[in-house]
């Protein structure tokens, strides 16, 4: 039996907060409590560090088959760790993209071997991502959570009806990636996002949206919710914390929200219960490609720190709030048992130095990509651990795998 025993950490996540020590048995949490000596136990010494539990995001592109120059499964795992992520999403455009079982395969062989997070691949929609043809729904259901053309919305209603349909018979979401190219961004965000909630409402299949950007679409979400759909939804740090009236027009898709008072909407509508999830969609490229205007935000390192210095330390959001959009919402949409510090749940915790301030710049990131807005300013809210089902995956700037095997190795015994 293997037991990590953290000792003296402020402990915070959905339900409350209390001090004391917690004992991770085989993977999941077991005793909490106060004065803990556990004989054989590994010992963190946490000195009234934040624990929260492991975040989990919904949605992130780690490149991998495809554009090793951007991300690799590899450097995406550490990005995510870093983060304080333990559980990550990946979108099916990558190159081949996500539309049949081998490429599927591939990702969580290579995830399982790297043996850091948990990956959970999402499969195409359509094959080729062209919003043409369904993909091979059923031979991809063994092996992802849900589908999603991620990067391009399935612009024909007969495409994502049908897709619906056979995403409910096999007791899978849908993610919509909501876009309408054409019209202009919030027009063309808010005309698929009434589209897809309609068809959710008439075939009965889960919905999940993808970064939502327009305080419209939040409208129409809760309205949906309100008559019984069955429907999630995501938001991205960056849409929360930035808008172009301050950070200017940095490529990414959908938009930044144009000015502080849209971004402020956008907020209102996170605190009045919208959306499940705050999900990074983690948008690695390269300086040539981002030159070229490729859209997006390398951001699953920034995540909590930028959503920390811009709610928590402003008394905007609640740390058990903030925690229950990092962990607990989303590992409810994907279905794992993570996002609390309670007996049963995954021993999966991050250890966070809330009173640490850092500026970002290029040399901060695990991630091969540096492409932020946010490169230059000053946050707080330091990742100081990852802990995954009981194992140390990162600590001080140190990974597990690339500069220790096992955590015996950094930790001291009980
Ligand atoms: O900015 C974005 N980048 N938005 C997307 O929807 C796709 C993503 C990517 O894959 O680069």
């Amino acid at each position: 039996m293997s037991v990590l025993l953290l000792r003296d950490v402020r402990v915070v996540d959905p339900l409350g907060e209390w001090r004391g020590d917690v004992a991770i048995e085989d993977g999941a949490f077991a005793a909490l409590g106060q004065g803990f000596s556990l004989p054989g136990a590994q010992v963190l010494e946490g000195e009234g560090r934040t624990l929260l539990p492991g975040f989990v995001d919904l949605h992130a592109h780690f490149r991998d088959p495809g554009f090793p120059e951007k991300e690799d499964l590899q450097t995406g795992s550490w990005a995510a760790a870093h983060g304080g992520f333990t559980a990550v999403s990946l979108m099916a455009n990558t190159d081949p993209p996500c539309d049949s079982p081998e490429v599927v395969r591939y990702i969580r062989e290579k995830a399982q071997a790297l043996n850091l997070v948990e990956i959970y691949p999402v499969g195409a929609v359509t094959k080729g991502l062209r919003g043409e043809e369904l993909a091979d729904l059923e031979a991809l259901a063994p092996y992802v959570w849900a589908y999603s053309d991620d990067g391009k919305g399935v612009a024909r209603a007969d495409v994502m009806a049908e897709a619906l349909r056979r995403a409910r018979a096999l007791g899978k979401p849908i993610l919509s990636h909501p876009e309408f190219p054409g019209v202009g961004h919030p027009l063309g965000e808010e005309l698929m996002v009434a589209r897809d909630l309609r068809l959710a409402q008439e075939t009965g299949a889960r919905l999940h949206l993808q970064h939502l950007s327009s305080p419209g679409s939040a409208r129409l979400l809760q309205e949906a919710r309100s008559a019984g759909a069955p429907v999630t939804a995501e938001v991205t740090p960056h849409h929360l914390g930035l808008s172009q009236e301050r950070f200017g027009d940095y490529r990414v898709n959908p938009p930044l929200p144009p000015t502080e008072g849209v971004r402020g909407e956008l907020v209102a509508a996170l605190r009045a219960g919208a959306f499940a999830a705050v999900a990074t969609d983690h948008a690695p490229h390269t300086p040539e490609d981002k030159a070229r205007g490729a859209p997006g935000i390398s951001g699953i390192e920034t995540a909590f720190p930028l959503l920390y210095t811009t709610f928590v330390r402003e008394g905007l959001l609640s740390l058990p709030e903030l925690s229950r959009y990092l962990a607990f919402g989303p590992a409810r949409i994907l279905g794992l048992r993570k996002g609390l510090v309670r007996p049963g749940y995954d021993g999966d915790a991050v250890l966070v130095e809330e009173d640490e301030g850092f500026v970002v710049d290029e040399g901060s990131f695990f991630s091969k990509s540096r492409n932020t807005p946010v490169l230059g300013m000053r946050l707080w809210g330091k990742i100081w651990a990852t802990i995954h089902r009981g194992e140390i995956v990162y600590i001080k700037g140190r990974l597990r795998g690339r500069d220790f095997d096992d955590h015996r190795q950094v930790v001291g015994a009980g």
